[in-house]
């Protein structure tokens, strides 16, 4: 059955050809959370350039003479810089291989695909981009908490924690006006310093923020606390990257979802 899914779905989408550059999400961890299409391309391709984020059991359906190139960054450890991995994956489709470019969740959330992709243009390096399920959409999922919920939120703002230069310098006095949920990515380094910022923007100090480690996968972790104390409560937890920090109405729904979930469980 999953044979003809992929069969049709290759009928109708382009064909993966030599010397071209797929950039494609693998979803935050779940193979539920993996796309048909990103299943076809890891099976099609003649190399997969792939990122810490990305399962390594999703390789398993790599073509046996698939190469595999890990070209991942985490945070504290040597990873090739951006410039290298542009380089890369540019020298391997002049290489006429059809090159997977693999990141966690979608690849053009917080991953740099954008940048990617101009790279690929500007050697002519013909390119297509697959989209993935997103962490903050996969966690919504795994633990019950609707991302909209009439009533409730009627936006919601993505954004990550630090960018090269430090805190994410954005207008937290606005973010805290606007009074819609938000998921930080990358958000635990500098987690005391954006909850202070809110707080001085006017949020409620009791708003309710959950931090979701792992979210998907077999360990997933959730901690629930307030904007005023989730700082210390991840130190003294030991949470850890990868995790979303959720701030917002929606996490006391999702609070009880999760019970109404777990009556059927
Ligand atoms: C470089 S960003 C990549 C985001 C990815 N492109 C996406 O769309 O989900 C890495 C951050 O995404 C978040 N993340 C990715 N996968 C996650 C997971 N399974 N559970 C919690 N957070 C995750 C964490 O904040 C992590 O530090």
């Amino acid at each position: 059955m999953i044979d003809n899914a992929l069969n049709r779905l290759r009928d109708k989408r382009p064909a993966f050809e030599p010397g071209h550059v797929w950039l494609a999400g693998a979803g935050p961890g779940s193979m539920e959370m993996l796309t048909i299409g990103v299943l076809a391309a890891v099976m099609e391709a003649d190399i997969i350039v792939y990122d810490a984020l990305v399962d390594p059991d999703l390789l398993d359906y790599a073509r046996p003479d698939a190469e595999r190139v890990y070209m991942g960054k985490r945070g504290g450890q040597p990873s090739a810089s951006q410039d290298e991995i542009n380089r890369r994956i540019v020298e391997l489709a002049r290489r006429n291989l059809r090159v997977l470019r693999l990141k966690g969740g979608d690849p053009f959330i917080f991953a740099r695909g954008g940048e990617e992709a101009v790279a690929l243009h500007k050697a002519g390096v013909p390119f297509r981009v697959l989209s993935g399920v997103t962490a903050a959409i996969g966690a919504a999922a795994s633990t019950v908490t609707p991302i909209t919920m009439r009533g409730v939120n009627n936006a919601l703002v993505l954004m990550t924690g630090h960018d090269k230069d430090g805190v994410t310098e954005l207008d937290y006095a606005a973010l805290a006006r606007l009074d819609q949920p938000i998921v930080i990515y990358m958000g635990l380094t500098y987690l005391a310093e954006i909850a202070a910022r809110l707080r001085k923007g006017g949020m409620d100090r009791a708003m309710p923020v959950a931090v979701v480690q792992n979210a998907t996968r077999p360990n997933e972790r959730i901690l629930i606390s307030t904007l005023e104390e989730v700082a210390e409560k991840v130190k003294s937890e030991g949470l850890r990257s990868p995790a979303l920090v959720y701030i917002g109405r929606v996490v006391p729904v999702g609070e009880k979802l999760r019970e109404m979930a777990a009556e059927f469980a």
